[in-house]
Formats: C-alpha cells, structure tokens, sequence
C-alpha cells in the first residue's frame, strides 16, 4: 500500500480503543522486521526515523526503504520524522515524502513550543501530513537528545489543554513517567495524569520511551488514551543479541547476510509481540 497520514491511522485506533505501534528503524533490516511483523499481524504500522537514524543512513535512504516496504505489504504504513528538531528539519522531510512529523518543542518554554508547533501545522496540514507535539519532558537519552532526571518535568493537564487549542496538534507526546533508552529499576507510570490530560485534551497521546515498560502498564495507558506507543530499545535489544550469539555460535562466518537474517527474524518477533500488547494486531 502507499504511505498514509498518522491521522488517518490514529483516526481508526480512536474508534477501536487500541494503541498503533510506531517503531524506529535503524537500518535496512529493521525496517524490513517491522515490515513484515505489521504484514503477519495484520496491524497497521508506524514506522519512524529518529535523529540518529537519519544521520545514519540518510533522509532519502530512509524514505526509499520505507516506500519499498509499504508497497510490499497490505497494511497502512506511516513514514514518521521522529523528535523533529526544528522547521527546517520538518520542511525537509515534508519534501521527502514524510506523511507524518513530530516537531519536539519541548526543551522551549510553553509559549515558544506553542509558536514552533504552530507553524509547523501551518505548513504540513495543507499537504496532508500529520503532527505530533511535545510538552513536558521526557527523561533519558535517545540518539544524541539527553534529558537528565532533574531537568525533566512531567505534563501539565491544564497546560496540555492549551498547547492542544493552540497549536492543533494530531497528537500529542506526553511525559508521565517513561524514559527513552533501558531503564534502571521499573518504571512508574502517573496515570492520573494521564487520564487527566485526556480529558482536557481529547486528542490521541503518544507514549515515548516505551521500552522495558510492563504489558500490564502499557495496556493501562492505552485503556486511558494512549494511541500510538513509541518503542526503539527493544529492537535494537532483540537485533543485537541475536547478532551477537550468531557471532558466537559462528565466529568463522564470513557472510554478514547469515548474522544479520536471524537478527531481522528475532527484531521481527519482538515487533509483533509488541503489536498484540497495544491491541493493533488484527486491525488492519
Ligand atoms: O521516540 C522514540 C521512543 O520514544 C523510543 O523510546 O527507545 O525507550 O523505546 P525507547
Ligand atoms: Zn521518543
């Protein structure tokens, strides 16, 4: 299938009360993984280049796996610009063929994220594209985006009310507890925020940080609004083991394809664990 908007997706995840999963990819077997995970559970898909990953492997790089691997499968497929930095990142990816973009405001203070957000609806509304803002912090280290624990602060209901009003934002990011990258002891999600930011906002939330968080926990989210479930670490978890017990097993192998195969196949089952945690398998 061609690319589709995140709106379009989110749209329907509203009306069957589940959680779509929008995983990184970090390179040409990883998209393929979540590819064929979305095919086999017949889940519909985000599939998002964060900031390392486009200095990786490149904006046109990206964009090209990402249109193959859509228009090999039958499930809608999201290409989405992840932590987007600025509007001239946006821009770009707009040009690329991005149908979704997150513009990350939120080291800015509430009114320079609302200004920044705004315009980058301004610009990708008109084309089809959908948004996601950011408000409050959310901790760890994603690529090279490092947010320490005192710095981060969580979401403000009433502030998320505004920041929605005023920008019109498709969805939004919110900080409730999660940290991007692998976590220390168990985290501990404030639902009550989370319940009361949907109440105020009454748009799809974004869960970041997802990884090593607990079924249990992210079902709950999802059961108070949370729509789309941002998950990174996790593959790069399930790719890397299996890499490095292929190595091991075979330390003569001089065939990167017979290392790196099983390390698709492994990140595609813990995809497609993932897709039936958030309730998007069978939906598509
Ligand atoms: O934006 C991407 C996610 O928030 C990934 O976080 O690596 O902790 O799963 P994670
Ligand atoms: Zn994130």
């Amino acid at each position: 299938m061609p690319l589709v908007s995140l709106r379009e997706v989110l749209e329907r995840a509203e009306e069957g009360g589940y959680a779509v999963g929008a995983f990184n990819c970090n390179n040409m077997e990883i998209v393929q993984a979540i590819a064929e995970a979305a095919e086999m559970e017949r889940a519909p898909v985000v599939i998002q280049a964060s900031q390392g990953a486009l200095k990786y492997a490149g904006l046109n790089y990206i964009v090209s796996l990402v249109r193959a691997a859509a228009e090999s499968i039958r499930v809608p497929v999201v290409l989405h610009l992840d932590h987007g930095t600025d509007r001239e990142q946006v821009l770009k990816a707009l040009r690329a063929g991005f149908t979704s973009v997150m513009i990350d405001g939120s080291k800015y203070p509430l009114e320079e994220n609302i200004a920044v957000t705004r315009q980058v609806v301004e610009v990708a509304r008109p084309m089809g594209v959908s948004v996601e803002g950011e408000l409050g912090r959310i901790m760890g280290t994603e690529d090279n985006i490092q947010v320490d624990g005192q710095e981060a602060f969580f979401t403000d209901p009433e502030e998320a009310q505004r920041f929605v009003a005023e920008t019109g934002v498709d969805a939004l990011a919110v900080a409730v507890g999660t940290a991007h990258g692998v976590y220390k002891g168990e985290p501990r999600l404030d639902f009550d925020r989370l319940k009361r930011i949907r109440e105020l906002t009454r748009i799809p939330l974004v869960l970041h940080g997802s990884s090593g968080v607990p079924d249990e926990a992210i079902r709950r989210a999802v059961s108070l609004g949370v729509r789309k479930v941002n998950i990174d670490t996790d593959i790069r978890l399930a790719f890397l083991q299996k890499v490095r017990e292929e190595l091991d097993r075979r330390p003569e192998e001089i065939d990167p394809r017979r290392i790196l195969g099983p390390a698709r196949e492994a990140a595609r089952e813990a995809i497609r664990y993932k897709m039936r945690v958030f309730g998007c398998a069978g939906r598509a």
